[in-house]
């Protein structure tokens, strides 16, 4: 076993284990996840989320099995499990593609657990590459908003809309990060505000509902996102409520950009409108146990992502180049292939 250690993926001798997502800020417990069942379950709860992480670890968790002396033919049945885990991050079908084209090949347990290595090492590499591309963006002491948590616990590395405010902070550009609580599971208000805090980041904490205001009154220079899947004319799924944010900046004039891997780039999608969309339980959105808010009753909508039309992106951050939304729209990203 090759180890390797990210803010929430651990993989050493004695096997693979992730943070559980779902109990931040306030617990840090690590849980094994080895197994592809429990991978799949962990992945459905978000017990480990983020599009670029969740690709890493089902491929691990692949290579883990592997190591078990799984069959050929039940890897390539948890392959299968795995990359139907969740339905929009295509990062998942692309980690899972590339393990299952190895195992074609008849590939060992030694050749797997390399690529998912490989795979965990190139996620590092592709969040250095967008962080080096997007510090440029900024202007020094610029104040941004962030949407969702895509930092170093949706990533194997420093994160793709969060890892480039980071460094923008790290070289004196972002003085201050907005950041949205992101209903209805929270993660910016539990994940973004921890990874920032932990970093000594300053930021300050609001509703979904608060950010037109601050669009309005010119008290953010800036709003980065990160992306599931970016379709081939550039629009874009991210995090529920990523439209309605990309709307209120168009309409206020504020610089809109979308963060995300080449594993995130589906050519294969013509447009938005091909992007799957997660439906999740309803409950989330009311509230469940101690935390429910509605009546138990009250129907509720809960798609856990929207798309985000390339109309609406000042420019796209990538690991290879920045396109703005025109390039996008003019075939930009069938370019860069
Ligand atoms: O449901 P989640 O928490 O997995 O959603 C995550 C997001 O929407 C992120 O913004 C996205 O994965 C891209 S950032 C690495």
């Amino acid at each position: 076993v090759i180890p390797l250690e990210s803010l929430a993926l651990r993989w050493r001798d004695r096997g693979l284990e992730i943070l559980d997502q779902t109990l931040l800020p306030d617990r840090e417990v690590w849980l094994e996840a080895g197994d592809p069942r429990l991978m799949v379950q962990h992945i459905r709860r978000l017990a480990v989320r983020g599009a670029p992480l969740i690709g890493v670890a089902a491929a691990l968790a692949l290579a883990w099995y592997g190591e078990m002396g799984a069959s050929a033919a039940s890897l390539v049945e948890a392959a299968g499990e795995l990359r139907r885990a969740r339905p929009t991050a295509v990062n998942l079908m692309w980690a899972m593609d590339r393990m299952t084209a190895l195992l074609e090949t008849g590939a060992g347990s030694a050749e797997l657990s390399l690529e998912a290595a490989a795979i965990f090492r190139e996620d590092v590499a592709l969040c250095d590459a967008m962080a080096r591309h997007g510090v440029r963006l900024f202007a020094p002491g610029e104040t941004v908003l962030t949407h969702c948590n895509s930092g170093g616990l949706a990533t194997a590395g420093i994160g793709t809309a969060l890892g480039v405010i980071i460094r923008g902070f790290q070289a004196g550009r972002v003085r201050h990060v907005f950041v949205d609580e992101t209903r209805p599971l929270l993660q910016g208000a539990r994940l973004t505000a921890w990874e920032l805090a932990r970093l000594g980041i300053p930021h300050t904490l609001i509703t979904d509902s608060m950010a037109a205001i601050l669009l309005r009154d010119g008290r953010v220079q800036r709003v980065l996102v990160g992306a599931d899947r970016v379709a081939r004319n550039g629009d874009f799924a991210n995090k529920v409520g990523t439209y309605g944010l990309a709307v209120q900046a168009r309409y206020h004039g504020v610089p809109f950009h979308p963060v995300a891997p080449w594993s995130t780039v589906d050519l294969a999608c013509p447009d938005g409108q091909a992007i799957p969309i997660e439906q999740r339980d309803e409950a989330e959105v009311r509230g469940q146990g101690d935390h429910r808010w509605a009546a138990a009753a009250t129907p509720a909508f809960n798609p856990s992502f929207d798309v985000t039309p390339s109309e609406l992106v000042t420019s796209l951050v990538l690991d290879r180049a920045v396109l703005t939304g025109a390039e996008l729209r003019a075939g930009g990203l069938e370019q860069l292939a």
